[in-house]
């Protein structure tokens, strides 16, 4: 079958949006209606006009469109999550908030933040606390405004996206579970979460490329080790790391720390991968034209599959945590 051709037909005919991350594969991104980094996506989806959603993604992203537009049909071609928003569940939230009311900060003097990459039971447990959530394009905006509250901020669940904005704020932070974390000493309290692809990126592979080409440019995601944001010339959400390389003149090489498929679309723009390995996200490239077009037929044939849903309880406060993001202009 041509899948292509039949997803072009059904979009055609269906009063549905497809919005894809910049991660996805090429062959499913081209089909995409809407792109962008993850709070782009958010922010175009709930404005957009139509009442079903196929969100090419990880899961949280799905889950948080239906959160903050509860009325739009959200369904997902994979249900793929993000390997690093597994990485806390809610004991692990609790364990965090304990382990800084045992160092002598009361609950109500901590300000929960978290990565949009957390499930929906996360940002629940943050609503509830007052706090937000923040993406890799706002957290500077979101710690800023967080730290106006005067409380210590508890960074869930990435612990990279926590170290490098509070070393770009000039801010102390610690991790939970490594070395002498004491709360009372740092400013940003890290959950000890991390995203297995941009661990891959390294200082000697920034080395390797400065060597090889010494006017190289580096640009990298936030969510790289903070020894890596350090070395790099630029750091910034997909979004950013895009628009920076387009930004350069045709004749300057930029290597970039951040997911294959994104990379590899840029190619001609003198651009390289940093690593040698192919750092390749493994859930956000599950999701094929198959599943895409088998999503979309469900809808012309009224049984819906893969549609996200999220427990009114959850959702209810889950959404005060993205509300309060989504003010942030
Ligand atoms: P962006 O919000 O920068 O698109 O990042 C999403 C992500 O999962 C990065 O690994
Ligand atoms: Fe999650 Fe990392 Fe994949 Fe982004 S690249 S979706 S943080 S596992």
């Amino acid at each position: 079958m041509d899948y292509r051709a039949e997803i072009i037909r059904l979009k055609e005919k269906l009063p549905v949006t497809v919005a894809g991350h910049f991660y996805q594969r090429d062959d499913v991104f081209e089909l995409a209606d809407i792109t962008g980094d993850s709070l782009e996506l958010a922010r175009k989806c709930q404005a957009d006009n139509n009442p079903w959603v196929v969100f090419c993604g990880v899961g949280f992203m799905g889950q948080s469109v239906k959160i903050i537009a509860p009325e739009k049909r959200v369904l997902m071609p994979k249900l793929a999550e993000c390997s690093m928003a597994r990485m806390i569940d809610a004991s692990y939230f609790d364990e965090s908030v304990e382990y800084m009311v045992k160092h002598g900060i009361k609950k109500e003097d901590i300000l929960p933040i978290t990565y949009i990459n957390s499930d929906a039971l996360i940002k629940a447990k943050v609503g509830e606390m007052g706090g937000i959530v923040c993406t890799s394009s706002n957290a500077y905006k979101i710690i800023e405004k967080g730290l106006e509250s005067g409380k210590k901020i508890l960074f869930v669940p990435d612990r990279c996206l926590g170290q490098n904005f509070a070393n770009t704020m000039g801010l102390k932070s610690c991790v939970i579970g490594e070395g002498e974390c004491d709360p009372k000493e740092a400013d940003i309290i890290c959950f000890n979460g991390f995203c297995a692809v941009h661990q891959l990126f390294t200082v000697d592979d920034i080395k390797f490329y400065r060597q090889r080409y010494p006017n190289i440019l580096v640009a990298v995601h936030p969510e790289c080790d903070p020894s890596v944001v350090k070395e790099a010339d630029f750091a910034g959400s997909t979004s950013q790391i895009i628009k920076y390389v387009n930004s350069l003149d045709e004749n300057q090489k930029v290597v970039v720390g951040t997911e294959y498929n994104l990379v590899n679309r840029m190619r001609e723009k003198n651009t390289y991968v940093l690593s040698a390995t192919k750092p390749e996200c493994p859930t956000m490239n599950e999701t094929t034209v198959e599943d895409l077009y088998k999503v979309l037929k469900s809808i012309e044939d009224n049984q819906p599959i893969n549609e996200i849903f999220v427990e009114e309880d959850v959702a209810k406060y889950a959404k005060l945590a993205l509300d309060r993001m989504l003010e942030v202009k």
